[in-house]
């Protein structure tokens, strides 16, 4: 494709260095918000009198019909092109002559892509938002259905205390909520529009920033034209925001591993989210979730390419940003494949409740409630925690478990024990009595279940 800044060159771009150069590969994705961009500035043109009524008419059908031929498959990305905007604009001239030629007017590719770039990641911050809430709905469903449903709590990988299943998944919940929260605010601190920032020094035309703001559903203008052009701090905010949608998923995921193992056997996956080996006839691996935890290094990779990227550029544009698209975008799209196939992995499983309760009956899970009955017949808490290791010491030496101590050995540490110590250490009242804010008792979890509802709106 012939150059729109050819005049000043005597020669022809070399062709490696035009491939290399080129971004048409990676940010003709965004030809759609390029077109709305353009028609907005069009319009501003047209009613600030830069150019006429009659030219911006026809750009803006011009630019409507180009949409309309890519959409339809008629027309096709040219791939010498160095980028979508120089494409869609040398289309245009092409269709309407030296009309065409008049939309650049006031406006630099430097206002043009950032432009671009806001329009196109609000888009994806959306249908994110939507992904990452429809999980979010689903765990808690998950979680409506297993208040009652006891497992081990763990702390170092290692039994620690009782808690629910349904508490253990409200922590998820809780997470992604922080999630949406974090996408929402983003995309309000993006939503300023850097259109009549020129390449970097604005214009002398009388152009009217707001206009195109409005037109384009910004809050405002941007208030500096260097920093207009220059800014690409929504970008890593949003890939943040992404890498911990992904830390979240990745935790979630390494349970889910540990959980479909035969050690731990708490849940099973559906066939249809699991893969088979090719060797041993015996396996089911859990594919997506090790996926899951291998593709969040990739979109870590990415924000360190979009910080790395930015730390070193003096203002204001300079080429090395055209790196930011391949680096959100891959991080925007590993986040969409991910939660698109976690969500239904996890509404599809089967949780094995028996194996979830008899992992909790061991362990000394219920130590802590035993030094706690001694507290709460008097006794200070760190004789009563030792008393309790000394017992633990115990039964781990007579192959016992706490529920199977007899009484004897009790009352030999301290009179302060008696039968009813059995019942204060039964799993249930493990449970049923860790009723405090936040805690894993049904109660506090039916709590914890509203607060979500409030807080996903639904
Ligand atoms: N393709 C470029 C990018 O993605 C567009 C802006 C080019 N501006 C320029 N002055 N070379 O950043």
């Amino acid at each position: 494709m012939a150059k729109m800044w050819a005049g000043r060159f005597s020669k022809e771009v070399d062709e490696t260095v035009n491939a290399f150069n080129s971004s048409i590969a990676f940010d003709g994705r965004m030809y759609r918000h390029d077109i709305q961009g353009s028609i907005a500035h069009a319009t501003m043109l047209g009613d600030c009198g830069i150019i006429t009524k009659e030219d911006s008419l026809a750009i803006i059908e011009g630019l409507k019909g180009i949409l309309a031929d890519i959409e339809n498959g008629t027309l096709e990305f040219d791939m010498t092109a160095e980028d979508i905007h120089m494409f869609i604009e040398a289309e245009l001239t092409n269709r309407l002559g030296d009309v065409g030629k008049r939309l650049h007017t006031s406006r630099s590719r430097n206002d043009q892509v950032a432009v671009d770039i806001r329009l196109y990641l609000r888009d994806e911050i959306e249908e994110i938002y939507a992904l990452v809430k429809e999980l979010a709905v689903s765990i808690y469903n998950l979680a409506k259905e297993h208040t009652e449903t006891v497992m081990p709590g763990y702390t170092h990988l290692q039994r620690a205390q009782p808690i629910t299943f349904a508490h253990h998944l409200l922590a998820y919940v809780q997470m992604l909520v922080r999630d949406l929260d974090r996408l929402k605010d983003t995309a309000k601190r993006m939503n300023y529009c850097p259109l009549g920032s020129g390449a970097l020094a604005g214009t002398t035309y009388k152009i009217n920033r707001k206009q195109t703001a409005e037109l384009l559903g910004f809050t405002a203008p941007m208030a500096n034209s260097l920093d207009g052009v220059s800014d690409r701090d929504f970008c890593v905010e949003l890939n943040c925001a992404l890498s911990l949608i992904m830390t979240h998923l990745s935790r979630f995921s390494e349970e889910i591993i540990m959980w479909c193992s035969w050690e731990f056997k708490f849940i099973e996956l559906d066939d249809a989210y699991a893969t088979g080996s090719s060797i041993m006839p015996q396996k089911k691996n859990p594919d997506i979730t090790e996926l899951i935890r291998g593709k969040t290094g990739r979109v870590n990779g990415d924000l360190v390419t979009l910080l790395t990227m930015l730390k070193g550029l003096p203002l204001a544009y300079n080429k090395d940003m055209q790196e930011d698209k391949e680096a959100i975008f891959d991080a925007i799209d590993n986040v969409k494949l991910c939660v698109k196939t976690f969500t239904p992995m996890l509404t599809t499983m089967r949780v094995n409740k028996e194996n979830m309760r008899n992992a909790a009956a061991k362990g000394f899970i219920n130590a802590t409630d035993c030094a706690d009955y001694l507290v709460k017949k008097g006794m200070p808490f760190r004789d009563a925690y030792k008393i309790t290791g000394t017992l633990v010491a115990e039964c781990i030496s007579k192959d016992l478990t706490l529920e199977t101590l007899p009484l004897e050995s009790y009352q030999k540490m301290t009179e302060l024990f008696t039968e009813d110590v059995y019942e204060a250490i039964s799993l249930e009242t493990c449970v049923k009595e860790r009723k405090s804010e936040g805690g894993p008792a049904p109660d506090a979890v039916k709590l914890q279940l509203e607060t979500a509802k409030q807080q996903l709106g639904i």
